[in-house]
């Protein structure tokens, strides 16, 4: 059915898999987002689609090895097939227009963050892309960002690479040198994105970014990826992924993304178990 074609590790908590699922890669846009399920039992992950080739029939995912159900997802081997795939889902990202974007990745965010900058650069914006990430370890698709960008910064928490600093510090330095921005496009922690939208509200700068909330049937049914934006309640898998980041109601995401930790916490020690792995 869906097939895992490839499986390679980005970096010690980040995988990326190529997976055939022709009818999906011939309609997916960048910002939309597919629902896995790796076996029977497993829960159900969203994960966004880090590229497409409709030609191969082929998607990528990338995801980072966090919780139960990664933990899971990852003990599939290529050659293997996933469960479930749903998808696309979500709406694309809007580009239309659009000249000069700085375009903010930060860890993991950056797979999310990286077919959109592809989808601008192709569209024959320039692309001012900054990545940010804890530690150099942690960097991924530095490569694949310089490819599509007319200039690209790395920073890291620690200056392990690229600069020392946060994404933050690199976006402000980026407006104050003069450079007009048409827009910004933020995916990362809901901290970071968060921080973007302080600065980016503060010069005027429309921005947007990608919310991931807790998802379940992805389809606009449970509400249980609702969010406050603009003082109305919306749902993010039917409604975006993508809302005006000057909007979000980031608070209230941060607080209901902590609620499930315990039980998090719980799946996760018996998928170790099952598996007998190390958390
Ligand atoms: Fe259920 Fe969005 S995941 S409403």
């Amino acid at each position: 059915m869906f097939d895992i074609l490839e499986k390679e590790s980005l970096n010690a908590n980040v995988t990326r898999m190529t997976i055939a699922a022709p009818l999906i890669a011939r309609k997916a846009q960048a910002g939309q987002f597919v629902i896995v399920r790796a076996c029977g039992q497993s829960e159900r992950i969203p994960l966004t689609i880090a590229d497409s080739d409709a030609d191969a029939g082929t998607i990528r995912i990338i995801y980072q090895i966090v919780g139960a159900g990664t933990m899971e997802l990852d003990t599939l081997k290529t050659g293997q097939e996933l469960c479930d795939l749903a998808g696309p889902l979500g709406k694309a990202t809007e580009t239309d227009g659009l000249r000069r974007v700085c375009v903010v990745g930060g860890g993991v965010g950056c797979a999310i963050a990286y077919p959109v900058a592809k989808k601008l650069y192709q569209q024959g914006a320039a692309v001012y892309s900054i990545i940010g990430f804890r530690h150099k370890d942690a960097v991924i698709l530095q490569d694949a960002f310089e490819k599509v960008s007319a200039q690209s910064v790395l920073m890291t928490d620690d200056g392990s690479g690229g600069e020392k600093g946060f994404v933050t510090h690199a976006l402000k330095r980026l407006i104050l040198e003069g450079n007009p921005l048409d827009h910004v496009f933020a995916v990362g922690p809901l901290v970071m994105m968060k921080s973007v939208c302080e600065i980016t509200k503060q010069y005027g700068i429309p921005t947007t970014v990608s919310m991931n909330p807790i998802m379940i049937d992805g389809t606009g049914m449970c509400g249980g990826c609702r969010l406050t934006v603009g003082g109305e309640t919306r749902f993010a898998c039917v409604d975006g992924p993508d809302f005006d980041g000057h909007l979000v109601d980031f608070d209230e995401v941060i607080r209901r993304n902590r609620m499930y930790s315990a039980f998090e916490q719980t799946r996760r020690e018996e998928i170790c178990r099952l598996f007998q792995k190390e958390c």
